[in-house]
């Protein structure tokens, strides 16, 4: 017999996501021709990363014990008060008349999606999502020991709602029982975000389900999305009273704090009952698993909600990197329809897609003809936006087009 546990047997994080990561970000270091367009996190121009002004003044003038101390398991009423303020923004009273919302921190989205789906299903379960999607999803089903089940990102220049509708019909009727991610706005890798139609028709078609339903709602690029992004949470409001919406926070992409570790699970549902079950055994697993999130951001989000000028000085350092991405983004997407590159339907956020017929020949190539390096996802590459400066951005349609001729 084995030390290692049977569930964890077979368990290697062989990501090679990381593996050419690195390999760019070395091969940058030697020569600065090269594109790194790898990371999830933004960087300024000249590929300089660096936090936020108002963000650094906060943390740094907090007392110790609001730096240093435990934190409540849930993150405490006064954050509850700050994430249910930022993410739901106007719509709050809205929400919360016909909903039950409850908040608890998390290590980043990341504990906040684990949370929620170890939380709503059982081993041998199967939770569905896009193909199009983050690759940790895969990575906590296994863990977790769930199966999985994916459809078709797109169908022509939308959201492919069919194939949605029938994978989600299909595994609710078999296992009575249905736990969807959707990672919207600004999908990471696509960049792609529902539109308002688009959301209302899952919202209807989840609303014909008699089983119960989780929808994890992973809304880490909220704050890159449109202004008006936030009526989604008005729109999911409407859900019925057997769906329980798990919508899942990030501090790490908002504030710039990736390494730091806040985010926030925020269950929301028109049964009163079933939200609270599901809070307190969030907040059961909170506590024993990670114990408490970072009490410093807990503070950030705190200190942001209490105080109007911080909160105005930080939107308009936020603005300001929302800009910067937008115009790398208009450069890339004029440039890539002129070459007839082609993209997968791109709104705004720190990624676009390109659909390719063989990954890893295209990578290769990619690195090898133009020292560009980008990430694989399904079917696609992911470049990261976020990551690349404007003079990187100019041209880089055109060279991407002759080295993935051959692939797409
Ligand atoms: C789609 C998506 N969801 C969730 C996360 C989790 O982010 P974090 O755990 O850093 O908050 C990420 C991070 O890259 C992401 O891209």
């Amino acid at each position: 017999m084995k030390v290692l546990a049977r569930h964890a047997a077979g368990k290697a994080l062989q990501n090679d996501n990381l593996e050419i990561a690195n390999r760019a970000k070395e091969a940058k270091k030697i020569d600065s021709a090269v594109i790194n367009a790898t990371s999830g996190m933004f960087f300024h121009e000249g590929n300089v990363f660096r936090g936020f002004r108002t963000v650094e003044k906060i943390l740094n003038e907090l007392p110790d014990e609001d730096f240093y101390a435990y934190s409540p398991s849930d993150g405490g009423a006064r954050f509850r008060e700050a994430v249910l303020n930022w993410v739901f923004g106007f719509y709050r009273e809205e929400i919360e008349h016909g909903n039950a919302v409850r908040v608890v921190a998390t290590p980043g989205g990341t504990g906040a999606i684990h949370a929620s789906v170890f939380l709503g299903l059982d081993r041998g379960e199967k939770l569905i999502f896009p193909d199009l999607c983050w690759a940790p999803y895969y990575g906590m089903a296994a863990n977790l020991g769930l199966n999985t089940a994916t459809f078709g990102f797109f169908s022509g220049e939308g959201f492919n709602f069919k194939g949605l509708q029938a994978t989600a019909e299909k595994v609710a009727s078999e296992q009575g029982k249905l736990a969807l991610i959707i990672n919207d706005p600004c999908n990471n890798p696509t960049g792609y975000t529902l539109s308002e139609a688009e959301l209302r028709e899952i919202v209807t078609f989840l609303n014909t389900l008699i089983q119960p339903v989780l929808l994890i709602y992973d809304i880490a690029y909220l704050d890159f999305a449109d202004n008006n992004a936030r009526r989604c949470f008005k729109i999911l409001s409407g859900l019925n009273e057997n769906i329980l919406t798990a919508v899942a926070f990030s501090a790490s992409k908002t504030f710039s704090v990736y390494g730091q570790r806040l985010g926030a699970l925020i269950i929301m549902g028109r049964s009163e009952k079933a939200v609270s079950e599901f809070y307190d055994a969030a907040k059961f697993t909170a506590r024993h698993t990670w114990s408490n999130a970072n009490r410093g951001l807990i503070n950030l989000l705190i200190t942001l909600d209490e105080d109007s000028f911080l909160k105005r000085d930080f939107l308009s350092e936020l603005n300001g990197v929302k800009e910067i991405i937008g115009k790398r983004a208009k450069i890339f997407m004029e440039e890539a329809e002129k070459a007839k590159l082609l993209v997968h339907p791109y709104r705004s956020g720190f990624f676009v897609t390109l659909p390719v017929r063989d990954v890893h020949g295209a990578l290769k190539a990619l690195a090898e003809e133009e020292k560009i390096y980008l990430l694989p996802v399904s079917g696609s590459v992911r470049l990261a936006l976020s990551a690349i400066s404007e003079a990187e951005t100019r041209g880089l349609a055109a060279r991407l087009k002759k080295a993935l001729t051959p692939f797409q």
